[in-house]
């Protein structure tokens, strides 16, 4: 009765153990696959706009975060628009949008940009980074 009885306390510490580590493969398994799928397919739209209520007017713009979409042009055209990093390429600063002199200007050397990035005046000597705008059913689009 002994033998038996300690048989079997080793049989169900067996299954025990084997059930731990099935378990712990398991959820190492698990926790792979969960960001996978959704992450591709989710898009990664920096910024977006309605057209039907935003940014009619040329001049106007919408910040999301760094970056910056300026209507240059009428028409609800992607080449209406310019989309832009507002991370200045000097030292990283944050450019503001001057919409009186249709530039760009980095509050902390002095450097300025064009409507469309261009380096206008250093010491910054890459211009911004742009951005593809694209526009679907009056919905504007920056990636
Ligand atoms: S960080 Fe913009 S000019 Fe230096």
């Amino acid at each position: 009765m002994e033998r038996r009885d300690f048989l079997n306390n080793v049989g169900q510490a067996t299954a025990f153990l084997c059930a731990g580590r099935l378990l712990a493969s398991c959820s190492k398994s698990d926790d792979n696959p969960g960001p996978g799928p959704g992450g591709g397919s989710g898009g990664s739209a920096k910024l977006t706009a309605n057209l039907n209520s935003e940014l009619a007017a040329v001049g106007s713009s919408k910040i999301n975060g760094n970056t910056i979409v300026v209507r240059t042009a009428a028409g609800n055209t992607a080449s209406s628009f310019v989309a832009l990093s507002l991370v200045c390429t000097h030292e990283q600063c944050i450019v503001n949008y001057d919409a009186a002199d249709n530039d760009f200007k980095c509050p902390c050397h002095g450097s300025q940009y064009s409507i469309t990035g261009a380096v206008n005046q250093g010491p910054a000597a890459a211009a911004l980074t742009k951005y593809t705008v694209s526009i679907n059913n009056n919905v504007l689009t920056v990636t």
